[in-house]
C-alpha cells in the first residue's frame, strides 16, 4: 500500500495504528533472502555446541504439538515470580494481581510545578500544556535522591487529536480539517517529557509540586544542543541555525534510559512522521526526488506528514528547512537535577527511530548503550564508550556517549553475534560510498548499516542489558517478512506476533566485539499451529502474550515485558499488559500476567525502582486502539465518545494517559 492509502485507511482509526500501518513499509532496501531452512540448519549446530536443546529449540525440531493443550493457571513448581497470575481479558478499567496496589501517579494535563493551571480540556493551551504532565507516557526513570524521594522521568511520545480535542475527530491526513496552529502549539507542548520530583508519605508516592527542579521538555520551546560528530557539521545547518548546533524541541520520544549516574535519556523514534511537503507526486505522495538529501529521505521515510506542524512551524516543513530531520532521531540526555541544564543530543550514538537507550556498565568499566530501530527489517545497535565510568566521566554531557564507537549486530544462523563498527574509513564506510566523515555515518546510521550487511530485524523494540552480560532483545512483530525473507535470529514469515532474543556477551562483558544469542520465546498463540509460538509448557494461556515491546530486569534479575498489540488485540481480546518471564532454569520460557491495560492503551515503562519494591507503569494512548473490536463499543473513539474515560471515570473528562505506581500492599518487594 502507499503511504497516503495507509494513512486514510478506513480500518485505521487512530494515530497508534497509522504508525503501525506506517511501519508497514519497509524503507530499507537491502534485503537478502539470507537464509532458507535455518531453524533447523541453526539449531543441528548449536546442539552440538550448547551439549543439550532448550525448549526453543526443542520445539523447533519437534513442534509445536507438545505445547498446544492450554494449561490452567496454576502456580508451576519452582516459580520465582511470586504472585497469582490475572486472568486475560479486556474492559475499560485497568487490573493488577491480587495483593497490589496500582495507583495512579500523573495524568496527561496535571499539574507539574507550582504554578500550573489545573487541566481543564475544553480550555487547553500551549501555555497550559507546558506546565502540565504532557501525552501519551511512554519511558519512565526514576533518579534518586534519597530513598522515598527522587524525580521521576517521563516521555511523551505522541498524540491523539481525536481523543485529546473537543470537535476534532480523528484527522485526514491530507486535509487535517478543523486544525489550527493553537491545536498544533498544544500538541507540541504535549510532546517531550517530563522531570517532576516525588516522594513517599503516608498515602504513598506523591508528586512534589514545589520542587524547583520539576521542569518540562518540549517540541515547541525548549532548547538543546548537540555533541558528538554531527554537531556543527553542515548537514545540520538550518536558516534559524547557522551554526548547526542549536536545536528546538525533541520528538516522538518512545523509551529511553538512565545513564548509570543518573541522567536522563530520551529516544526520538518516528521524528518522520512529523515533517511536511506540499511537493507531491501523480498519486498525492511526498516526493522527495528533487531534494539534496533525497537519499537519506527515503531511507528514513521522510516526510512522513502524520502532523500538520509544517503548516504552521517552518522548521517541520523540508521544502523550507530540507537539513531539520537530520537534527532529530538522536538520544537526547537531559539533567533531572538541574533545570537550567541544555539538553544534549549525542550524535555520536547515531540517527534512526531509536526505541530506547538502555545502559549499562560494562565488566571492563565502559559505558555501553543498547537501541533498537524500530522499524520492520531495521537493525539493532549498541554504543560502546572509549572511556571508563569514573568520578570524573559520571557527569551530565559526559564524553563516554560522544566518544566511543557504535556498532550494529550481525546475528549469525550458528548462533553467535557479531558487533560491526561503524568507524569512517573502515570497511565500505568511505568516500566513495558517499560517507566523508564520521559525521556522515551519524546522521545516516541506517544507510552505513546497509552498507555493513547487518541483520534485518523484526521492529526491535527496546533492549534491556543484564549485569551479567546478558541483553534481552524485544522484537515486537513484522507481518511483512515473506516466506524465504527469514534469517536464524527472524525464524518466522508473517511474524504477527514477535519474539524475544537473549544475547550473551563475550566473557560477559557487555562492550564485547561478539558473543551468543538464542530465542527466549516466540509469541502468540501456541494452539494455532501457523502462528509457531513458544513458550514454556507451563505457561497457562494468560501468559501468552504477543508484540513484546519494552521490559525491565527487576532488583533480583528477573525479566519483565510489557507489550504493545496496537489494533491487533482485537484478534486475541486480549489487552496489553506487564507480564514476568522466566529466563533460567526449568521454567524459562514461563510467563505470567501481572498487570493490563484499559482498552485500547498499550503498556510502557516499565521501570523498577527502591529495590524492588516500587514498580512504575505507563498506561499510553487509553481508548483509542482497535475499538472497533470492543464487544458493546465498536466504533472509532473521539473526545466525545471514548471507549474508555479511565482514569477519571468523569462525564466530559476524556480518557488520559497516566503514570501507574504499583506497590505490594503492607510493602516489599514485587513478586517475591
Ligand atoms: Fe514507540 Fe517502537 O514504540
Ligand atoms: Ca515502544
Ligand atoms: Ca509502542
Amino acid at each position: 500500500m502507499k503511504r497516503n492509502e495507509i494513512i486514510n485507511d478506513a480500518e485505521i482509526c487512530n494515530k497508534a495504528e497509522a504508525f503501525e500501518a506506517f511501519d508497514d513499509i519497509p524503507t530499507n532496501p537491502h534485503l537478502g533472502n539470507t537464509i532458507g531452512d535455518v531453524i533447523n540448519r541453526r539449531y543441528g549446530r548449536r546442539e552440538v555446541l550448547r551439549g543439550a536443546l532448550g525448549v526453543s529449540a526443542a520445539t523447533a525440531l519437534f513442534g509445536t504439538s507438545a505445547l498446544i493443550a492450554p494449561k490452567q493457571a496454576a502456580a508451576a513448581a519452582g516459580d520465582r515470580f511470586s504472585f497469582d497470575e490475572l486472568q486475560w481479558g479486556n474492559d475499560v478499567n485497568h487490573h493488577i494481581a491480587e495483593g497490589y496496589d496500582a495507583k495512579v501517579l500523573l495524568r496527561w494535563g496535571d499539574p507539574i510545578t507550582a504554578d500550573a493551571e489545573p487541566f481543564d480540556p475544553m480550555n487547553q493551551s500551549a501555555e497550559k500544556q507546558s506546565k502540565q504532565f504532557g501525552y501519551n507516557n511512554d519511558y519512565v526513570g526514576f533518579a534518586e535522591i534519597e530513598p522515598g524521594r527522587g524525580m521521576l522521568c517521563v516521555n511523551h511520545e505522541y498524540t491523539n487529536e481525536e481523543v485529546m480535542f473537543p470537535g476534532l475527530g480523528r484527522q485526514d491526513r491530507d486535509g487535517f480539517q478543523g486544525m489550527t496552529k493553537e491545536i498544533v502549539d498544544i500538541e507540541m507542548a504535549a510532546h517531550g517529557g517530563s522531570v517532576v520530583e516525588i516522594a513517599k508519605g503516608d498515602a504513598g508516592w506523591e508528586v512534589v509540586l514545589d520542587s524547583p527542579r520539576n521542569r518540562r521538555i518540549t517540541a515547541l520551546e525548549t532548547e538543546m544542543t548537540f555533541s558528538g560528530p554531527a554537531a556543527g557539521h553542515d548537514r545540520m545547518k538550518t536558516n534559524a541555525d547557522p551554526g548547526g548546533m542549536a536545536v528546538i524541541g525533541t520528538i516522538n520520544n518512545c523509551a529511553g534510559g538512565m545513564t548509570p549516574w543518573g541522567t536522563y535519556l530520551l529516544a526520538e523514534e518516528n521524528f518522520h512522521g512529523y515533517f511536511w511537503t506540499d511537493v507531491v507526486d501523480g498519486d498525492g505522495d511526498p516526493d522527495v526526488s528533487a531534494q539534496p538529501e533525497a537519499a537519506s529521505m527515503e531511507r528514513y521515510g521522510v516526510p512522513g506528514r502524520w502532523y500538520a506542524w509544517g503548516q504552521y512551524h517552518d522548521r517541520f516543513n523540508i521544502d523550507k528547512e530540507p537539513n531539520e530531520p537530520n537534527r532529530f532521531g538522536y538520544i537526547v540526555e537531559v539533567d533531572p537535577m538541574n533545570p537550567d541544564a541544555t539538553p544534549i543530543k549525542h550524535t555520536a550514538l547515531g540517527r534512526f527511530r531509536h526505541e530506547g537507550a538502555e545502559t549499562i556498565v560494562a565488566s571492563d568499566g565502559k559505558l555501553v548503550i543498547y537501541s533498537g530501530d524500530d522499524n520492520r527489517f531495521d537493525y539493532l545497535y549498541k554504543w560502546v564508550s572509549a572511556g571508563t565510568v569514573s568520578d570524573e566521566t559520571a557527569v551530565f554531557g559526559s564524553p563516554l556517549l560522544s566518544e566511543g564507537t557504535l556498532y550494529v549486530a550481525l546475528f549469525n544462523d550458528d548462533g553467535t553475534i557479531d558487533w560491526l563498527p561503524m568507524i569512517h574509513g573502515e570497511g565500505p564506510l568511505t568516500a566513495e560510498n558517499g560517507f566523508n566523515s564520521q559525521a556522515d555515518i551519524a546522521i545516516d546510521t541506517r544507510l552505513a548499516a546497509d552498507l555493513l550487511g547487518a541483520t534485518p530485524m523484526d521492529r526491535p523494540e527496546d533492549a534491556q542489558p543484564r549485569g551479567d552480560g546478558t541483553t534481552y532483545v524485544m522484537l515486537t512483530n513484522n507481518t511483512r517478512r515473506e516466506p524465504g525473507d527469514e534469517n536464524a535470529a527472524n525464524p518466522r514469515a508473517d511474524n504477527a506476533f514477535g519474539h524475544i532474543i537473549e544475547i550473551k556477551e563475550e566473557g560477559g562483558n557487555h562492550s564485547a566485539a561478539t558473543g551468543t544469542w538464542d530465542i527466549l520465546v516466540k509469541c502468540g498463540d501456541p494452539t494455532i499451529a501457523a502462528v509457531g509460538a513458544q513458550w514454556n509448557p507451563e505457561t497457562s494461556e494468560n501468559g501468552w502474550f504477543g508484540s513484546p515491546d519494552n521490559c525491565a530486569i527487576d532488583a533480583d534479575g528477573r525479566l519483565w515485558i510489557s507489550t504493545d498489540q496496537g489494533g491487533n488485540w482485537g484478534k486475541t481480546g486480549k489487552s496489553d499488559g506487564l507480564y514476568s518471564l522466566e529466563t533460567e532454569g526449568a521454567l524459562r520460557g514461563h510467563s505470567k500476567l501481572f498487570f493490563r491495560c484499559p482498552v485500547g492503551a498499550e503498556l510502557c515503562g516499565p521501570y523498577f525502582a527502591e529495590e524492588g519494591e516500587t514498580l512504575f507503569l505507563a498506561v499510553q494512548h487509553p481508548g483509542t486502539d482497535g475499538t472497533s473490536d470492543f464487544a458493546g463499543f465498536e466504533r472509532a473513539s473521539t473526545f466525545e465518545d471514548p471507549a474508555t474515560r479511565w482514569p477519571d471515570f468523569q462525564d466530559g473528562i476524556p480518557p488520559r494517559p497516566s503514570v501507574v505506581v504499583v506497590t505490594k500492599a503492607g510493602g516489599g518487594k514485587i513478586a517475591v
